[in-house]
Order: C-alpha cells, then structure tokens, then sequence
C-alpha cells in the first residue's frame, strides 16, 4: 500500500521545534512527510534539522534569489514546486500556525512558498495555532480562525498554560499527541475518499463490507393532514443515498428504505420507497434482521396528525381547525432494542442539531443503544439538509484518553470530521463500521 503523505507547513513560533518531534513520529508510523518552512520559522530552527529528519530538502522560498540556504537551493534545483506538493500531499498540516499564516489563509494571500502551496492544495488540512495568548484572543485572530474553519479547515486548539512570553492563557501548541491523531483521522478519511473514487481508477475496489448487508433509512416522511396536505421537514435525502451508494460500491447487500425524494435509484441498490414514518418503521422492521450494519440517516417526523381527514379540509369562516400530533414510533431507538445480543449487528444514527451538538448526540447516542453517531450541527456552513458536502463529528462508545464522560458516566469518543463531500463521508463512516464490526467479531 503507498505510504501516506504529510505535507508540513512549520511557521515562526518558539513552538517551532516541536515540530521537528511530529516528523520524526510520522517517519516512524512509516508516513513521507515533505516540510515547507516560511522565512520566520528558520529564525527559530534551521531548515536543515527538518530535512535530516524528513530526508527531503526543505521547502523555504519560491525563487532561487531569495533562498538564503543550501535546502531552498537544492530543492530548486530539483524543480520541486508548490503545485507538485500541494498534489503530492494526503494531508496538510500546518504547525506551530501564527497569527500571521492563519490571517493570510483566511484571506487567501498566497506571498511565499508555503502561502501558495496552501491554497493550491485540496485535501483534508490541519492548522495547529500557537501564538501568545493576547494575539490569540484578539477578535480578529478569532475571525480568522473561523473562517479557516469555514474554507474547511481542521482546527487542533491550542492548550492553556504558561508561555514562552511568560503570559498566562491559550495559546500554547496543543499536545503533539493530538496534532498527531488529527493527523491520523484525517489521513483514514483521506485514504477512504481514495478508496470512494476508485471505480474512476485502476485501483483494485475496496470490498471492505463483501457479504454483508446493510440497511439504510433515507429522506425525510411525509405524514398526511388531509388528501392534498402533510408534515415533512427539508431533507433532501443526499446523505442516505450516499451511504446506500457507497456500500454497493464496498461489497455490500444494501437496502434503501427512502422517504419521497427526487434522486435516483442507486444501480445495484433494492430500494423500498415509503411516505410516512409508521411505513419507514415496517420495512425497517421487515429487513433489519438480516441486516448486519443499519444505518439511519433518515429526518423522520417525531410527530403525525392524530387524525388523516377523509376530505380536504376547508377554510371554516375563518376559524383553524385544530390538529392533534401524537407521537411515531422511533425506528432507530428500536433498532438499538433490537440488536442482536452477539455483537455481530452495528446500529448507527445521524443527529442533526441545532444548539448543544455533543451533549445532544452524546445522549441520544446512549439512549438510543446505537453503536455510532454521526451528529451535524445545521449551523456550520457546507452542512446539513441539501448540501453535497456535510461536516460532522463521529461519536463512539469508547473508553480511550479522548472519551468523555456521557450520561451514565461512560464513555464517548468523539471525532470531529472535515468538511468532505457526502459520498467520501460514507466512506469513512462505513470503513468505520466495518472495523468496528471485525474488531467486535473478534473479541
Ligand atoms: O432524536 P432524533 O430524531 O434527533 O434522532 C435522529 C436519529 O434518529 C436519526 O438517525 C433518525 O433517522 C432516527 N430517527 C428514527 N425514527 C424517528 C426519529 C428519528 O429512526 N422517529
């Protein structure tokens, strides 16, 4: 299997030198990492430290006239450019990030070697503040920092604790055991979009699910007031079908249960079309027992009119009819239920919130029995109902250092995801799934 690629973006921090213990990690997880430093950051370590542990000349200017040493020489005269890099790359990593690199890539400068290379790279990226905590707190740094996030990058916060300045505050590069399993995650998603786009390839298909049947719920429902009126939300269905897709595409039997949507029929897909939530809830129950993963994506309505009206129901001289809602059945809490006892059936659900992403999903995760949660904030830009891309974090029963305590007092791991396209999102949630799946089969 091709190694893994990090590109590294080092700036001028006192942080700088922790940078040089990432690639050596990296070196030893058997990763390449090329390493582009801007002119700051070679005021703090020379480029030679980063190219000995990367045993690749380092990236430090764009034009022969302004490298200043052997490294930026050679790596011309080898004709490496930003644009080959920025290909090159399974990931982008900046860290320590200052101030500065974090203001001119929220507004796309692009005036050095590393700046360029930025912004003609497309994968999945990482930026790793570190600044004093007073430059870190100004309002502006912070805008910038959102909109980094907002152009899809990964934030890895920086830590609180005394600086080099000797202030107090946030500030501080984070763990580099957390840069480098942001580094991790990103790499898996970056190796599973490769896997989702393989069918335009040579590369042999992924079959991680081969023999398996998946379920998946779909779209939103529709739950009738009369002959011509109902209750439905703004689900489009994108995320479902993507998920449907995908799994055909990884080796899977894989059935659709679809609320009314206008996309097509996934090839190779058995679809089961439906309206309402109590329909879902049948075939759901119809075909979960030979399910070995179910997946519900779907937005169904928590509620329905109590009464379906015959007729059309008329405008009486003004006054509105009232409309009592009694409650649907919960197809993903009673999926959870219903598991099979030996491990072998994974349950996952979607969260789509509002306000209070993790506590919510933390919750529902647990009192939902599910085995993953896939929670989306409907407020971050790119996600939610209609886009093709969606930006989400996993959740996990776990009990690893980064779980947090849930309702019960056990565990969750919680992985926020990059801004990715739909399908590649199926991707990672179900080569997830899978080795979830084979890690439990092999307890
Ligand atoms: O509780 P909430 O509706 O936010 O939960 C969302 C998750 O539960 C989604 O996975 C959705 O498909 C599922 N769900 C369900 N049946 C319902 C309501 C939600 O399967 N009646």
């Amino acid at each position: 299997m091709a190694s893994t690629h990090i590109m590294l973006g080092v700036t001028g921090s006192i942080a700088a030198f922790k940078a040089c213990q990432l690639v050596s990690d990296w070196g030893k997880r058997g990763y390449e990492t090329r390493v582009a430093m801007t002119a700051a950051a070679q005021r703090f370590v020379t480029p030679l430290s980063f190219a000995s542990l990367a045993h690749t000349p380092v990236r430090t200017a764009m034009f022969p006239d302004t490298a200043d040493s052997q490294d930026a020489l050679d790596a011309q005269r080898l004709g490496i450019s930003h644009i080959d890099d920025a290909k090159w790359a399974d990931v982008l990593v900046i860290a320590p990030a200052t101030a500065d690199i974090i203001a001119k890539i929220a507004h796309g400068i692009a005036d050095d070697y590393l700046t360029s290379m930025v912004l003609a790279y497309e994968g999945p990226k990482i930026l790793c503040p570190a600044m004093n905590t007073r430059m870190y707190n100004n309002p502006v740094t912070q805008r910038n920092i959102a909109a980094c996030r907002e152009f899809g990058w990964t934030i890895v916060e920086p830590a609180t604790g005394r600086l080099a300045c000797q202030d107090t505050g946030k500030g501080k590069l984070a763990d580099l055991e957390d840069i480098e399993d942001a580094v991790e995650q990103a790499a898996e998603s970056a190796a599973a979009s490769r896997c989702g786009t393989k069918t335009e390839t040579d590369q042999p298909a992924n079959d991680e699910l081969a023999g398996l049947h998946v379920l998946v719920t779909a779209g939103p429902t529709q739950e009738p007031l009369d002959p011509v009126r109902y209750l439905t939300n703004h689900s489009t269905g994108k995320m479902g079908y993507a998920l449907a897709q995908e799994a055909q595409a990884m080796g899977a039997e894989v059935t659709l249960v679809s609320g009314p949507v206008a996309l097509d029929e996934p090839d190779g897909v058995h679809t089961v079309h439906v309206q309402t939530a109590q329909e879902m809830f049948d075939a759901v129950h119809g075909h979960f027992a030979q399910a070995d993963i179910a997946i519900m994506a779907a937005a169904v309505g928590d509620f329905r009119p109590e009464h379906r009206s015959e007729q059309k129901i008329k405008k009486a001289g003004g006054v509105m009819p009232p409309i009592t809602l009694v409650q649907n059945p919960d197809i993903l809490a009673w999926a959870g239920e219903h598991k099979r006892p030996d491990g072998s059936q994974l349950v996952c659900g979607f969260a789509m919130e509002t306000q209070d992403l993790l506590a919510n999903a933390q919750s529902k995760l647990e009192r939902k029995h599910c085995d993953m949660l896939v929670a989306n904030d409907l407020n971050e830009p790119g996600a939610g109902f209609a886009h093709d891309t969606n930006r989400v974090v996993i959740l996990t029963p776990d009990t690893d250092k980064n779980a947090t305590a849930g309702e019960d007092g056990s565990t969750i791991h919680a992985e926020p995801q990059p801004l990715m396209d739909k399908r590649d999102l199926a991707a990672v949630i179900l080569g997830r799934l899978a080795r979830m799946r084979q890690e439990r089969l092999a307890d």
